[in-house]
């Protein structure tokens, strides 16, 4: 950690890599003084998903009235502000390039360092802004529209990639389900809800790659929807909503309790936003009490995406590795590094 990073460091963080347009206050990499999140749910929810170029337009209008929004709630000055950190991907480039653009003027006009953040580091770092107590090594499931991985956190910074799709996200068979059954997006908070009316006993759907080491596989689970609903019309949504469901938190909730047991993990947590799902952080809590695992569950508003949780990657980063270069890009599809 560099001298000048520490615990009253005041970052802010700026999220803008899909349909969320965020801004953010963490003092220390911990301490959350302000989480705005600006939700352009409604103007996409019209196409049955996100439109880039309407997300580009939309952060464009929303962000500069969060972040004033988010040092007004964190009673920070702009002198106060040390560092600004900003997701560079991966995410819609468009989008992208919003955050970043803005981070990097603020950073010239506050004369303070910029630092790039990989959302899906910042995923990742959640867990440890609503619990101090979280230790190191961790088994992280990160669930989200776009990813599907199981991380063993060494320490921050050293992340081991146990395992990840073959093809759609979790969230994304949510979306897609939802899609097909003219439900609405996303998908993931309405089928949790239609659920809690269904039996997830009704419909036996497959439970891909179940006992196949780490990776998982959900596009024939959306295609064993498909086919249920063309073959019995009449089957009750809620029932299909349950029995879809279950299969997705059968699958997720094997796989990392295994993947805890064979790194003799001490806990897991959940990250992103599939995690913000009721069934899975019960049966999540549930696998923890009986494996003797400690169970860390961030809440839902930090589970799915918001810019706290880049904050506090961007103030780790900025002690870690320094500012990044005020030249530097976007990547839309950023890769995290992991150790071998
Ligand atoms: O992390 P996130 O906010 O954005 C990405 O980085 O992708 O995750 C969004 C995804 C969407 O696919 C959405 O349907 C899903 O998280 N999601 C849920 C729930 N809330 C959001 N999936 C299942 N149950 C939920 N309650
Ligand atoms: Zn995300």
């Amino acid at each position: 950690m560099t001298s000048d990073v520490d615990e009253s460091t005041v970052v802010l963080g700026i999220e803008t890599s899909c349909d969320e347009t965020a801004a953010a206050v963490v003092i220390g990499g911990r301490e959350v003084a302000s989480s705005v999140v600006s939700s352009q749910i409604e103007l996409h929810a019209a196409f049955g998903g996100v439109v880039p170029e309407i997300a580009g337009r939309a952060h464009e209008q929303t962000l500069v009235p969060a972040v004033a929004q988010a040092l007004l709630e964190a009673g920070i000055e702009d002198d106060e502000v040390d560092a600004i950190a900003a997701t560079v991907g991966p995410g819609l480039i468009g989008s992208l390039l919003i955050g970043v653009s803005a981070a990097k003027a603020l950073a010239v006009a506050w004369d303070v360092p910029f630092v790039g953040v990989n959302h899906l580091e910042g995923h990742l770092h959640a867990a440890f802004l609503e619990d101090p107590s979280v230790e190191l090594p961790l088994v992280v499931l990160l669930v989200s529209g776009g990813h599907t991985m199981l991380v063993h956190m060494e320490e921050l910074g050293r992340y081991r990639l146990l395992g990840s799709t073959v093809d759609d996200a979790a969230g994304e068979a949510f979306d897609k389900v939802a899609r097909y059954l003219d439900l609405g997006y996303p998908g993931g908070p309405v089928i949790d809800r239609l659920a809690m009316d269904g039996d997830p006993a009704a419909i036996q759907f497959p439970r891909a790659m179940l006992d196949d080491g780490h990776d998982f596989s959900f596009s024939g689970l959306k295609t064993a929807v498909i086919n249920h609903v063309r073959k019995h019309p009449l089957t009750s949504t809620p029932d299909l909503a349950a029995s879809f469901q279950e299969a997705v938190v059968d699958v997720l909730v094997t796989k990392a309790r295994r993947a805890a047991a064979e790194m003799g993990a001490k806990g897991l947590a959940l990250a992103g936003g599939v995690a913000a799902n009721s069934s899975l952080r019960e049966r999540m809590l549930d696998a923890c009490h009986e494996d003797g695992l400690r169970a860390f569950l961030p809440s839902r508003s930090m589970c799915t995406d918001n810019a706290a949780m880049i904050a506090a990657a961007g103030w780790w980063r900025l002690g870690h590795d320094g500012p990044t270069g005020i030249d530097a890009g976007a990547d839309p599809s950023l890769k995290l590094q992991f150790i071998l």
